[in-house]
């Protein structure tokens, strides 16, 4: 197959072309079975190992300890803020950390459910470009939950490491959206109680959302929980208590199996960091290009750039997209550039983005 396109979206974004050239060699007939994954019944022998090859090759990838449930959901990281308070809050209380546009969302939809407050932010005029530090949040000891995202797509601050809430005197579970970075890295699960991603960035199409849950935490839905999203009845159903995204786990299947054959998570981090360094390197080093966001909360996965003058950015999209640099338009919100650099990003599309910034800054810098 001729090279394709490198294309930096945040979501949905690239996937392995390995993985889309065997789905393709699979859509009529996968494994024999005469039927293209999409035609299974869920509850067929043919999908049902599809499935459970996909939650034992997630477990092994991220070491989700046994304690921990891996639910296939529906609805994406916007159901789960609604889903989260319904399964965890009993419409108490709960702590949000609020760090960026997602963790925001979040902290609203959840005041519908229960007594959301705020732990912390760093919002600056609204701006988010550093993290609140642990020991200044307030934790409340009445909270069932204390939220945070873990790595805010729009604005592009990750935390580099998960907060220890007991160091902090807090026995409460953490409960991390990491929809934007998950298996880019290793998830410390002593201090994780529930984690969720939407699959669309860096794990297969959308539609299909994973949730790794501690055991305990289940059983506690608030009786206006829909049963299809009760974590309970899920973990007791297999995933299987309605019709899951069949195809998204059959594609996230894929690329787990992807992720083993390059290495697993350890190699996905290094690859990240050598991304990230190599990127952030070039905006730091031109003196046109700017991230505004502290070194030591830089996202690896999005990063957010801008130029001195807003009527460049319609030229370099143009020109990117001639050079095969693809959907690098920063988010509305924030407007500028921005390069998602996911797993399936090779080292390749970063080198041909930092080149091409360097050409594009000659001419109109
Ligand atoms: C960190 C994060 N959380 C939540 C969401 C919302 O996901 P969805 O559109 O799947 O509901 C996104 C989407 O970009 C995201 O980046």
């Amino acid at each position: 197959m001729k090279q394709r396109p490198y294309n930096f979206s945040a979501g949905p974004a690239a996937l392995p072309a390995e993985v889309l050239e065997q789905a393709a060699a699979e859509m009529l007939d996968w494994h024999g079975s005469g039927m293209g994954v999409m035609e299974m019944s869920h509850r067929g022998k043919e999908f049902i190992s599809i499935a459970h090859q996909a939650e034992a090759d997630l477990r092994r990838l991220l070491a989700v300890p046994p304690n921990f449930h891996i639910l296939f959901m529906q609805g994406g990281g916007l159901a789960e803020n609604a889903i989260v308070p319904m399964n965890l809050s009993a419409g108490a209380a709960a702590d949000f950390v609020v760090t960026g546009s997602w963790s925001q969302k979040s902290f609203k939809e959840a005041k519908k459910y229960c007594d959301a407050q705020l732990a912390a932010t760093n919002a600056v005029e609204g701006r988010h470009t550093t993290l609140p530090a642990p020991a200044s949040w307030k934790l409340r000891r009445e909270a069932r939950y204390v939220h945070l995202c873990s790595n805010e797509t729009i604005h592009g601050v990750e935390f580099h490491e998960l907060p220890d809430l007991q160091a902090l005197g807090s026995g409460l579970p953490l409960v991390v959206d990491c929809s934007s970075h998950i298996l880019s890295r290793a998830i410390d699960w002593s201090r994780v109680g529930l984690a969720f991603a939407g699959a669309q960035k860096n794990i297969g199409p959308a539609g299909l959302t994973l949730v790794m849950v501690r055991e305990d935490l289940l059983g506690h839905a608030m009786s206006v929980c829909p049963s299809a999203f009760d974590y309970k009845t899920v973990a007791e159903h297999g995933s299987m208590y309605n019709t899951p995204p069949t195809y998204s786990i059959y594609i996230a299947g894929l690329v787990f199996q992807w992720l083993l054959r390059q290495g697993g998570v350890a190699e996905m981090e290094r690859r990240a960091i050598e991304k990230a360094t190599l990127l952030y390197g070039a905006i730091d080093g031109s003196g046109f290009y700017s991230n505004q966001v502290d070194a030591g909360c830089r996202s690896r996965m999005n990063v957010p750039f801008f130029m001195p003058d807003e009527r460049l950015y319609a030229p370099f999209l143009e020109g990117a997209a001639e050079r095969g640099l693809l959907q690098l338009k920063g988010h509305k919100s924030v407007g500028g550039l921005r390069a998602s650099l996911y797993n399936a990003m090779p080292l390749q599309g970063v080198q041909a983005l930092v080149s091409y910034m360097t050409e594009f800054q000659a001419r109109h810098g």
